[in-house]
């Protein structure tokens, strides 16, 4: 299978643990024996700190944005550092580089492309873009609920999602203040026009990632860390 991988920057940089790093580039090593693999990293925590204080100077949105781009191709930096021989030795900056480093049969890791969206949607338009099998995306929840499970004690959390619901809640998610969706609108739209699968799933544990990818994703059967975002009923 051709796999797409949106590794939260929270998840995989945090505290810019180098034993972290090394413990998911074992675990990406372990699935491209298997499959096609091309990851997107995310920022993170550092990516917030810079764009919080980009902010607090006054900077505009987008400037903000070409930061936080920065700290995600820096995370990419390091996990190919941590991949060694395995990975492809630069970071794409935009999607035709991707395409060209896949055939390398290396692990491609990139990060942010353009302002305006998230690690997500980058991830979500290289999956239509390479016409991948699947879209993961990697978080520190464990899917999709009905609302922000953070603020709603009453949120309830989907096994299999369509696209369209999924961009009816996300938009909902994304109008309340404080609340943060699983997913990036922008992702959620690509997903719905390119008729893809997806799975948003909990990778704190980046093993999890290999027990899923490495076997049951192939399956698209229910999993009890994630949600399917599908049009298959
Ligand atoms: P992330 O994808 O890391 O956003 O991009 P996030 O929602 O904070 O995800 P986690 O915490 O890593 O899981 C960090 C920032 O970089 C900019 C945006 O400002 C985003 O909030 N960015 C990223 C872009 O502007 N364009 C991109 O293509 C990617």
């Amino acid at each position: 299978m051709l796999i797409v991988l949106s590794l939260g920057g929270s998840i995989l940089a945090k505290n810019l643990d180098s034993a972290r790093f090394l413990k998911y580039a074992k675990v990406l090593q372990d699935i491209s024996k298997k499959h096609t693999l091309l990851v997107v990293t995310g920022g993170g925590e550092a990516a917030r700190n810079y764009i919080e204080a980009a902010r607090a100077m006054g900077a505009d949105e987008v400037t903000c944005d070409y930061i936080g781009i920065e700290i995600t191709r820096l995370n990419a930096r390091l996990l190919i550092a941590a991949l060694g021989s395995d990975g492809y030795p630069d970071v794409p900056s935009n999607y035709l580089e991707a395409s060209k480093a896949m055939n390398s049969g290396k692990v491609v890791v990139m990060g942010g492309v353009t302002p305006g969206q998230t690690t997500d949607a980058v991830a979500a338009i290289l999956a239509e873009y390479l016409r991948a099998d699947l879209l993961t995306i990697a978080t520190s929840i464990d899917g999709v609920y009905s609302s922000d499970p953070n603020c709603d004690p009453n949120a309830v959390k989907y096994d299999t999602i369509s696209p369209e619901k999924l961009i009816n809640i996300v938009m909902a998610i994304e109008m309340k203040a404080g609340s943060k969706s699983p997913v990036d609108p922008v992702a959620a739209k690509i997903i719905e026009r390119c008729k893809l699968d997806a799975l948003v799933m909990d990778a704190r544990d980046p093993s999890l990632l290999r027990e899923i990818l490495g076997g049951e994703a192939a399956k698209k059967s229910p999993v009890s860390c994630g949600t399917w975002i599908t049009k298959r009923k």
